[in-house]
C-alpha cells in the first residue's frame, strides 16, 4: 500500500501556528490565517504573457498567527527559516532590505502599505505543511497568508469577495517581485486566494478575470497524484527570469505586447529569426489553446483528451521551453507507461513536482512505477501527495 503524504488537518495547522508564537513571543496571537499552496492543471509559463492558466488550490496550507504592536516594531518567526526570530521595523520590509524567507513573510507589508493600507507592527508566526521548494507554491502560500492577516490586522477585510481577493492577490504578486526579487507572473497568487473548493480556477492574465471551472475527482471518478520528485527548484534563480525575458523579446520583435495577442502562430514563427525564441513562443501560444481544449475536454467528460492535453504540455515544456529536467522527465514517463491518463510537470520547473491524471484503481500502480523508475535512475524517492481542489485563503480564527 502507498503512504500518500497528508497535508495538515485545520485543527493541526492552527495549533502548531499557535504554539510556534507562543514560544516565540510568549503571548496568545489575535488571530490566525491560512491560504494554501497550488497546482496548475495545465497553462505552464503562460501567465506573464497575458495567457490563461488552471491552478487548484492544494489542501496543503501555510498558517500564520499574528497579532497586532502599537510601537510599530515587528517581529517574524518561521518554522521553514533558520534563523529563530527576525526583529526589526516595518520600514526594513523594502526592496533590497531583506531576504530570504524574511523578504517572503515581510513583503505584504510593504505593498500592503503602498496601497494606503496602514499597517501597524505585528508579531507573526509562520507554520506551512506546503513542501518547500516542490514547486507547489510555498511561497506564494505564506504572503497571501501573511497579506490576509496584515490587512485584516490594519482593519481591512481583503477576502470578501473576489474583486478584493484579486487585489490583495496583485498586491502579493508585487510583494514577490519587488521584495522577495522573484520575477514571477501572478498564478500563484491567484490560485492561493480566488480558487475554489471543488473547481479549478481558469485565469486570464490578460485582464486579470477568472472563471471557476468544475473539477469534481470523485464525481469523475478520478485522482489526481502529485509527484515531488524532491529536486528542490529555486525561481529566484536566472533560469525562470531568462524565459520571461525570451518571451518579451519575441513579443517586441512580432509587434504584440504579449504574445497572448499572436493569432496566427505559423505567421509568427516565420518572422521570428531566432530559433530559440522561435521555440518559446511556440510553446507559449500552443499552451494557451491547450488550456481552452482541457477546459472544454473536461467539461464534456472526456478525460482522455483532457490527459493527452497534459502530455502534450509536458512536452512542449521539455522540448521548446526547456525547464523540465530528469526527474521530472522519469516520473512523467513512468507515470504514463502505468497507466496514467495524462501526466507533466506542474509549475516553474527545473525540478520540483510533477502531476499525473488518474483513475483511482491504478493509484497504486501508478505511484509504485513512478517510485521505481526513480531508485532504477538511482534519483531521490519522490513523494506522492493526492490533490484534492480546497478552499483558498481565509482568516480560521478572528481577532
Ligand atoms: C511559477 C511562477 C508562476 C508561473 C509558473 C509557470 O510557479 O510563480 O507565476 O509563471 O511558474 O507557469
Amino acid at each position: 500500500m502507498s503512504e500518500w503524504q497528508q497535508a495538515w488537518t485545520a485543527e493541526t495547522g492552527v495549533r502548531t501556528a499557535q504554539e510556534l508564537f507562543r514560544r516565540a513571543f510568549g503571548a496568545e496571537p489575535d488571530g490566525v490565517w491560512a491560504s494554501p499552496g497550488r497546482v496548475n492543471l495545465i497553462g505552464e509559463h503562460t501567465d506573464y504573457n497575458g495567457g490563461l492558466c488552471l491552478p487548484i488550490a492544494l489542501p496543503h496550507r501555510t498558517y500564520v498567527a499574528a497579532s497586532a504592536r502599537s510601537d510599530g516594531r515587528v517581529r517574524m518567526t518561521t518554522d521553514i527559516g533558520t534563523e529563530p526570530v527576525w526583529e526589526g521595523t516595518l520600514a526594513e520590509l523594502a526592496p533590497r532590505k531583506v531576504s530570504g524567507w524574511v523578504a517572503y513573510c515581510g513583503g505584504p507589508a510593504w505593498a500592503l502599505t503602498g496601497a494606503g493600507v496602514a499597517v501597524p507592527g505585528f508579531d507573526l508566526a509562520v507554520a506551512s505543511c506546503v513542501p518547500l521548494g516542490a514547486g507547489l507554491s510555498s511561497s506564494a502560500a505564506v504572503e497571501c497568508a501573511v497579506g490576509l492577516a496584515l490587512a485584516q490586522l490594519a482593519g481591512h477585510r481583503l477576502d470578501a469577495g473576489d474583486a478584493d481577493r484579486a487585489r490583495l492577490a496583485a498586491l502579493c504578486v508585487r510583494a514577490e517581485n519587488e521584495v522577495a526579487g522573484a520575477p514571477t507572473g501572478g498564478m500563484d497568487q491567484a490560485a492561493s486566494l480566488r480558487a475554489q473548493a471543488g473547481h479549478a480556477l481558469l485565469l486570464d492574465c490578460r485582464d486579470g478575470s477568472v472563471e471557476q471551472v468544475r473539477f469534481d475527482l470523485d464525481a469523475a471518478g478520478l485522482a489526481l497524484l502529485v509527484i515531488d520528485t524532491r529536486a528542490s527548484h529555486s525561481l529566484a534563480d536566472g533560469q525562470y527570469g531568462a524565459r520571461r525575458a525570451a518571451c518579451e523579446r519575441g513579443a517586441a520583435r512580432l509587434g504584440v505586447t504579449t504574445l497572448r495577442e499572436v493569432t496566427d502562430l505559423n505567421a509568427a514563427l516565420a518572422a521570428l529569426d531566432d530559433d530559440e525564441v522561435r521555440r518559446r513562443v511556440r510553446h507559449v501560444v500552443t499552451e494557451i489553446g491547450r488550456v481552452t481544449d482541457f477546459v472544454a475536454a473536461s467539461e464534456a467528460g472526456d478525460w482522455a483528451t483532457a490527459g493527452r492535453l497534459m502530455d502534450a504540455s509536458h512536452d512542449s515544456l521539455r522540448d521548446d521551453y526547456e525547464v523540465s529536467c530528469v526527474e521530472l522527465d522519469v516520473v512523467v514517463a513512468a507515470a504514463r507507461g502505468a497507466g496514467a491518463l495524462g501526466a507533466r510537470m506542474t509549475g516553474g520547473g527545473f525540478g520540483g513536482s510533477a502531476i499525473a491524471l488518474v483513475r483511482p484503481e491504478k493509484m497504486e500502480t501508478v505511484a509504485h512505477a513512478v517510485r521505481v523508475a526513480a531508485s532504477v535512475r538511482g534519483l531521490p524517492t519522490p513523494e506522492i501527495h493526492l490533490a484534492i481542489p480546497s478552499d483558498p485563503g481565509a482568516c480560521l480564527i478572528e481577532p
